[in-house]
């Protein structure tokens, strides 16, 4: 996507919208990865990590899949609200949007989602050792069981509240900020100084 001044407001939000929503399909260029910061340790620091968009729907509200026992899924029950910036290298755009998250796991839309999760691609899901366990050498890791089951597999749900969308063009950068109180409200943007 290009950001042009002649453009209204919604039009560029729409515009991002159809971007993630591709994205999340597997058929978007550049927004497939992000970036997704949660609060850690009491709010005293935060914590980054990559995952893969896998969802991104009309009501702004976007998926990602992890294992359950991964260290972003306790700081994210502790404090559910989470950032997820977003890159397009090619047009130099940088999203960012601030959401609040929910854990799935052993429930309807976690064991939907499983579904999707086919073969060699459970194994991110299902390993004998939980993540983040201290280990004397990297094979120790590489263990899985006979047959997959879906124990560990989550999917993390983010309603999006705030977005703020810079693009560098040049000096003059372009910005903008959307707001909105809860899902399915209306988004009130402006442009701001980037
Ligand atoms: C390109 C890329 C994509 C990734 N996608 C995911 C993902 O979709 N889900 C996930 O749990 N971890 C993913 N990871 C691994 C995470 O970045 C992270 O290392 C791991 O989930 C443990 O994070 P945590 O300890 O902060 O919970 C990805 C890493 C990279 C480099």
């Amino acid at each position: 996507m290009q950001i042009e001044t002649s453009q209204s407001s919604e039009e560029i939000l729409l515009q991002l919208k159809n971007e993630l929503i591709k994205a999340g399909e597997g058929d978007g260029r550049y927004f497939r990865v992000f970036n997704l910061s949660s609060v850690k340790a009491a709010g005293l620091s935060a914590d980054s990590r990559m995952v893969v968009l896998r969802a991104f729907n009309d009501e702004w509200e976007f998926e990602f899949y992890t294992d359950i026992r991964s260290s972003k899924i306790e700081q994210i029950r502790t404090c559910p609200k989470v950032s997820a910036l977003f890159w397009d290298p090619e047009n130099r755009i940088q999203v960012r949007i601030d959401a609040e998250s929910s854990v799935h796991n052993r429930d309807i839309i976690s064991e939907e989602k499983w579904s999707l999760v086919q073969g060699d691609a459970q194994k991110a899901y299902t390993s004998l050792v939980a993540p983040g366990t201290p280990i004397e050498k990297p094979g120790e890791a590489h263990k899985w069981p006979e047959v997959f089951s879906s124990d560990y597999f989550s999917v993390v749900r983010c309603a999006a509240n705030n977005i703020k969308i810079l693009q560098l063009s040049g000096r003059e950068h372009l910005a903008l900020e959307f707001r909105r109180n809860k899902i399915k409200s209306a988004w009130i943007g402006k442009w701001i100084a980037p």
